[in-house]
C-alpha cells in the first residue's frame, strides 16, 4: 500500500517541519514527500535536503495563479499539506481542492492574536502588551480567512512574572514540537472529527 504523502510549506527557520521530518522518517504509512516554500534562502530548505526530503521553490505569483500548485501537488500524489511557519495566504482553490487537508500551526491560542500580520515575534509582543495570562498553540484546519479554520488542538501554557518575548518564543517552539508530529498523525489518521 502507498504512504500518505504530505507536503509541508515553510518559509523560515523551518525547525517545525524538520522536527516533522524527522516523527515520520521511520514510518511505514506516513511520509513527508516535499516540503515547499516561498523564499530560496529559508534555512529550512537545506535541513530538508539533508534528510533526503525533495525541496521546491516557488515564487509568489505562481503561487496566486490559479490551479499551478494545486495540478503539481495532485500529481505527485500529496494527500495532505502542513503549513509550518509558512506566511503566506492559502490561494481560494488550493483550499477548495485540499478541504480539511492543510494544517497549519499558529503560535497563539485562537481567535486570540491572529490574522493578517500576526506571525513570530508579533503574537508574542502583542500576547505580553495584553497583559495575558496564558499564551499556547493552536493547530487548525486552513480557511479562506488568514487563522480562521476550525480547530483541531490547543495547548495552553501560564505566563511567568518577568515573561519577555524571546522566553514565550522558545517555550511556544518547545509546544509545537511537542505537539505537531501528533496531532498531524491523528488528523490524518483521522482519529479526531474532521
Ligand atoms: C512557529 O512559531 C509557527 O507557529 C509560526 O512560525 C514559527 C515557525 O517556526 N507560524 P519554524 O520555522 O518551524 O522554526
Amino acid at each position: 500500500m502507498s504512504k500518505i504523502k504530505l507536503a509541508i510549506f515553510i518559509s523560515g527557520k523551518g525547525s517545525n517541519a524538520l522536527n516533522i521530518i524527522k516523527y515520520f522518517e521511520k514510518d511505514d504509512t506516513v511520509e513527508v514527500a516535499l516540503v515547499l516554500s516561498n523564499k530560496t534562502d529559508a534555512q529550512g530548505l537545506e535541513n530538508a535536503q539533508e534528510l533526503r526530503v525533495n525541496t521546491v521553490v516557488f515564487n509568489n505569483e505562481t503561487f496566486k495563479k490559479s490551479g499551478e500548485i494545486d495540478t503539481y501537488l495532485s500529481s505527485l500524489g500529496i494527500d495532505f499539506i502542513v503549513l509550518a511557519g509558512f506566511l503566506r495566504q492559502i490561494p481560494a482553490d488550493l483550499v477548495y481542492s485540499f478541504k480539511n487537508r492543510i494544517i497549519n500551526i499558529h503560535p497563539s491560542l485562537l481567535p486570540k492574536f491572529g490574522g493578517k500580520g500576526m506571525f513570530g515575534k508579533r503574537v508574542h509582543k502583542a500576547v505580553l502588551d495584553s497583559d495575558e495570562t496564558e499564551s499556547g498553540i493552536s493547530i487548525h484546519y486552513v480557511s479562506n480567512e488568514y487563522d480562521e479554520g476550525k480547530i483541531i488542538f490547543q495547548k495552553s501554557i501560564a505566563i511567568e512574572k518577568g515573561e519577555t518575548v524571546n522566553s514565550l518564543t522558545a517555550k511556544i517552539q518547545d509546544l509545537e514540537h511537542a505537539f505537531l508530529p501528533i496531532i498531524i498523525e491523528k488528523t490524518i489518521r483521522h482519529e479526531f472529527n474532521a
